[in-house]
């Protein structure tokens, strides 16, 4: 009962670049209750014991990640993720925080009763603390500001089918009824920002060779960067009538939709948008052929669309970064025949997304202060988050991470901690580790240990 936590090390990100620093936590609240200047010495601190001291040394003390965009599933579709094997993986790589989409679970977020049977699924099951996005679909409006006042941090729609029945799309009157409704608010309204506007071709009369539905190609030709071009532009269209409105584009993957985005920012209208570690860390033209865990919607573009998604970060016009982790079993994801087109659309990356990053952002020459900006102290303003996640700081919670920037490791099946070990990047060389993680002070993570948890526990709440 009682005391204090000390954390302590030469290269504590605060607000900036690395420095000496202090971190005081309050053990049983799990608030910081100081940060100071410069390192600290064990007799410093003679009343603390050593199992509430840390000496991170040279090894970096970064704030817990945000994750704003996961899929766990549970309940309903448990077998594709779930709370605990989710929310372990997403420890195990420094997110002390992620935010469930409203679908894929059943039933879907889109009723404050919804949301209690999904809150029933996850008590006493997270290792991160763990918020939950509503969801808007059609006729669901009433919904709306209950879910506000029972504690969603927002809302997401598709503009395209979703993918599963009981998750459909809004059209424009849908959403003109959605936004009317939560307008006086500080809710955030989120997009999966595809529209198709014109009908399918008609058939050719020469019927052509039908298109190899193994190659990543046939899958990407079938979700060009018009469908994110003209969603965001009914986005931007839409906004400029309800200006307070926050609004929101989850995954952008086409980078020919930035001008629009950049038009409407410069209208200095609350439009943010989020894009995810694969987009950065991957490009359609590497991907082998029969491979469906590269599959997700919308697809991974071209080389020169990454750069430009990662320019885009560096200006501000990108705001923060997200897993989407979004998994299924094997049998949805075709991994047998390797058909990317009737595959299950969604990649797997929990526990990897720091190490994505970092191994690509330090060879463009950015520092890790920029990836905190990204994905923790972004992510937590996106998510109603920023008073209490995101910065080490007085007064936040203590999600903490210890973390080594020059340590390599390998991604092998066995490392992986999500339920489904099905993802894109098995065999891939990442710098970066992961070495502890914290969240409110204790320990969820630890990399010294075999499985990375033993004698720990699920300490995690819900937000
Ligand atoms: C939009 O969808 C609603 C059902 O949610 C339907 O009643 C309405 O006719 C649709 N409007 C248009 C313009 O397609
Ligand atoms: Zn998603």
């Amino acid at each position: 009962m009682g005391g204090n936590r000390i954390f302590t090390g030469l290269n504590v990100i605060l607000d900036g670049q690395p420095r000496p620093a202090t971190v005081i936590v309050d053990a049983e609240t799990g608030k910081i209750t100081q940060v100071r200047d410069g390192t600290s010495a064990r007799t410093d601190f003679p009343d603390t014991t050593d199992a509430d001291w840390l000496d991170a040394a040279d090894k970096y003390i970064l704030p817990g990640i945000v994750d704003a965009h996961v899929h766990l599933n549970e309940p309903g579709r448990t077998d594709w993720e779930g709370f605990w094997t989710g929310t372990r993986a997403a420890a195990s790589g420094g997110v002390t925080t992620v935010v469930d989409m409203p679908l894929n679970s059943i039933p879907p977020t889109t009723t404050v009763a919804n949301l209690e049977e999904k809150r029933a699924a996850a008590r006493g099951q997270c290792w991160t603390d763990v918020a939950f996005w509503g969801g808007v679909i059609p006729g669901n409006q009433a919904h709306l500001k209950p879910l506000i006042d029972a504690g969603v941090k927002g809302f997401k729609c598709f503009l395209i089918e979703s993918g599963v029945d009981e998750f459909p799309c809004v059209n424009e009157s849908d959403l003109r009824l959605a936004m009317d409704e939560i307008k006086d608010t500080s809710t955030v309204l989120c997009f999966h920002a595809e529209l198709e506007t014109t009908p399918a071709p008609a058939a050719p009369t020469e019927p052509a060779e039908p298109a190899d539905p193994t190659l990543y190609s046939t899958f990407l030709a079938s979700r060009p960067p018009s469908l994110e071009v003209a969603a965001i532009a009914l986005i931007t269209r839409l906004h400029a009538q309800h200006p307070a409105l926050r609004l929101h584009v989850v995954h952008l993957s086409a980078a020919a939709a930035l001008p629009l985005v950049r038009a409407a920012q410069a209208a200095r209208l609350p439009l943010t948008v989020e894009t995810c570690f694969h987009y950065l860390a991957l490009a359609a033209g590497a991907v082998p052929r029969g491979r469906p865990e590269f599959k997700c919607c919308p697809p991974i573009r071209d080389e020169a669309n990454r750069d430009a998604l990662w320019a885009a970060l560096a200006d501000g016009t990108v705001d923060c970064v997200v897993s989407d982790h979004s998994p299924c079993v094997a049998a949805l994801k075709r991994t047998e025949d390797g058909d990317v087109m009737r595959a299950w659309g969604g990649i797997s990356t929990l526990g990897l997304g720091l190490g994505l990053l970092w191994t690509e952002a330090r060879r463009r020459g950015f520092g890790i202060e920029s990836i905190v900006e990204w994905l923790c102290v972004r992510t937590a303003r996106h998510a109603g988050l920023a008073e209490r996640k995101g910065r080490i700081a007085e007064g936040f919670d203590a999600d903490l991470v210890v973390w080594d920037p020059d340590a390599t490791f390998q991604v092998t099946k066995e490392s992986l901690n999500f339920k489904n070990k099905l993802t894109p990047y098995e065999g891939l060389e990442l710098t970066g580790k992961v070495l502890k993680t914290f969240v409110r002070g204790k320990m969820v993570y630890n990399a010294a240990e075999a499985d990375g948890f033993k004698g720990l526990e699920p300490v995690g709440v819900l937000l």
